[in-house]
């Protein structure tokens, strides 16, 4: 039996991955200091697949705290969610951006390396694509220039993994870059549990229909789409979910460094998102179209046949799921995991 460490993994995508991976028969170590998470998403976790999971609140930066993870455990692989990732913030705070973004893949590759742990998945994001290459985005493109630091944070991650690979030859590293991960597991007990005003799209759009928030600004209705508004690669989280343990038996089973693009290859317009939403859940969500938003570019979603080819792994989930079960979580959950 596979132990696999999650690095971040009280956050939204990783507690996701913690149900499909215990699901799928491993066990699973999480390590988080719940900066922008909560211990509860873990025990929901617990309780959706009735197994356990060893939980260590720490900073992934305390090389010392992180150690002793490694030496009460003997982990196989390990999955690096661990990071900041709101992009309006990054261009605030620069620097506590590359601090933690940089700072806890180091303290990760260092603490591998003492113990002998080979395998690494990190997640990384269609942002190191940039603003110039054309899409659908392929693997094959070069990384692009970032429009901000935690784009940058995420391409100079993906340069040092490729560095540390190429210094030690049993090093495996994928690179996942995700697309855009909406909904919510389908019971409804975990979810994506946004601090304050959220930045995304769908949290956005739930707390509307929820009542929390007044109305949803639709960011630029003059893009060069179909209906004007920007168009997004959108995911089912679970999909997402599943991708990882596919990236995870391939790891284990290769010696390998590879760039994954996890997208469904089908892009959507915000004005899509917010009447499927509103059709598949018969519920108004009360918005106005507005200026455009500082560095959104108009159109991108992924190329998705390498997941296909080398993982054997497709999203299955369309855009009436995720908008169903992304509200299933919002009104069972209003205030999110603090009850
Ligand atoms: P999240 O914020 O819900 O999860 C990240 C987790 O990392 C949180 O639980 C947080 O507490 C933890 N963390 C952060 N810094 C830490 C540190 N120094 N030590 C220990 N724990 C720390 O975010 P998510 O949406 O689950 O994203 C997971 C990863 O995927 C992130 O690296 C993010 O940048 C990347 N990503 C996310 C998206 C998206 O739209 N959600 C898109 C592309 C890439
Ligand atoms: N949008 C609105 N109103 C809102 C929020 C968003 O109209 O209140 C629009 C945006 O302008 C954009 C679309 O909805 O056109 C999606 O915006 P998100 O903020 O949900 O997602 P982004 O595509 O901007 O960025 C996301 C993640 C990044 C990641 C990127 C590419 O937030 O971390 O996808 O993977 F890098």
């Amino acid at each position: 039996m596979s132990t696999i460490l999650l690095a971040g993994g009280a956050g939204y995508i990783g507690s996701h991955t913690a149900v499909e991976l215990l699901n799928a028969g491993y066990e699973v170590v999480v390590v988080d200091n719940y900066s922008n998470s909560s211990p509860e998403a873990i025990r929901r976790v617990e309780k959706i697949t009735g197994k356990t999971v060893k939980l260590y609140e720490l900073d992934i930066k305390d090389n010392a705290k992180l150690f002793e993870v490694f030496k009460e455990n003997r982990i196989d692989a390990v999955i690096h969610f661990a990071g900041l990732k709101a992009v309006g913030e990054s261009v605030q705070k620069p620097i506590m951006y590359y601090r933690n973004n940089i700072d806890t893949t180091l303290s990760l590759l260092e603490t591998m390396s003492e113990y002998g742990v080979n395998n690494i998945i990190f997640s990384s994001s269609a942002s190191v694509y940039g603003e110039n290459n054309p899409v659908p985005y392929t693997e094959t493109m070069k990384r692009g220039v970032c429009t901000n630091p935690y784009g940058w944070t995420k391409s100079m991650m993906e340069q040092i993994f490729e560095d540390a690979a190429k210094a030690d030859e049993n090093l495996s590293v994928i690179l996942l870059r995700y697309f855009n991960p909406i909904g919510a597991h389908e019971s409804g007990i975990i979810g994506e549990d946004p601090q304050g005003i959220p930045n995304n799209l769908m949290p956005y759009v739930s707390q509307v229909a929820v009542g929390k928030r007044e109305c949803l600004t639709i960011f630029g209705n003059d893009y060069p789409t179909h209906d004007g508004t920007c168009t997004r690669d959108y995911i089912h989280v679970v999909d997402l979910a599943k991708g990882h343990v596919k990236a995870i038996d391939y790891i284990l089973s290769h010696n390998c460094v590879e760039i994954i693009n996890l997208g469904t290859g089908t892009p959507y317009s915000v004005t899509e998102i917010v009447s499927t939403f509103e059709r598949v859940n018969g519920i108004k969500v009360k918005h106005v179209y507005g200026p455009r938003r500082a560095g959104d570019l108009a159109e991108l979603y992924a190329n998705a046949d390498k997941a296909a080819e080398i993982l054997g792994w497709r999203a299955e989930k369309n855009l009436e799921d995720m908008c169903r079960d992304s509200w299933n979580w919002q009104k069972n959950n209003p205030n999110g995991y603090n009850q």
